[in-house]
């Protein structure tokens, strides 16, 4: 197993707060709001479909965003998979074997596709996915801001820098998420969310 963060037992989202901390001035709440109108309650009510079948698969949508957003932002690269001529950062080691859920990501894409086509990033569609899969488990709620670009490119050799393994200690994992502007309270709600994904 590639466990990517310390086994340790601690209260699952209920702390979840911030996001990303992504401020460009590109991003806003309402960047679809004429393109795609119904762009949320589509996400949303698929996220809700799946929950419904598969709890896991909310605290799995959170965890996939985490380990695409630590390493050189959240673009969607660990969406990307490898080929023939590029490997990218979904078979990281860190990554193989513990994030999951590409495939409802894929369908969600697949039906915003539908509705607007060409319009939507499937950056922009794995933070929306994300929010509503914590709020769909009963955690807290956040306005997502939009308009991130898809990455065409991985950094497969950054995931081993940014994602924390399971040798960490304490105080080696609070400056890791320090490092990406996360406080220890944030560290604990991705953490323990880390435990029932
Ligand atoms: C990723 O996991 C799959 C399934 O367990 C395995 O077959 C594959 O070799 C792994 N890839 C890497 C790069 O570790
Ligand atoms: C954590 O590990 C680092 C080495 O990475 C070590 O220097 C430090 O003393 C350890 N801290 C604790 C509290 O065990
Ligand atoms: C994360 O922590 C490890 C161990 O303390 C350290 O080697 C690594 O440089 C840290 N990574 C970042 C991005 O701070």
């Amino acid at each position: 197993m590639a466990n990517s963060l310390l086994p340790t037992r601690i209260v699952p989202f209920a702390l979840l707060l911030v996001f990303f901390g992504i401020t460009s001035a590109r991003l806003s709440t309402n960047y679809y709001s004429y393109s795609c109108p119904n762009l949320l309650p589509t996400v949303k009510s698929m996220v809700a479909s799946a929950v419904a079948k598969e709890p896991r698969i909310g605290a799995s949508l959170l965890h996939l965003f985490f380990h695409d957003c630590f390493v050189n932002g959240c673009d969607g690269s660990i969406l990307l998979d490898d080929t023939a001529t590029f490997t990218g950062e979904k078979t990281a080691k860190a990554n193989n074997n513990s994030v999951r859920g590409f495939e409802l990501i894929d369908q969600i894409k697949s039906a915003v596709e539908q509705l607007c086509p060409a319009i939507v990033s499937c950056a922009d569609v794995l933070a929306i996915s994300s929010r509503d899969g914590v709020v769909l488990m009963g955690g807290p709620t956040w306005e997502v801001k939009l308009g991130r670009r898809d990455s065409r490119t991985a950094r497969r050799a950054l995931v081993k820098k940014y994602i924390p393994t399971p040798s960490f200690n304490l105080s080696n994992l609070i400056s890791n998420f320090s490092a990406q502007g996360f406080s220890t309270k944030d560290l604990v709600a991705l953490t323990g969310n880390y435990l029932i994904h």
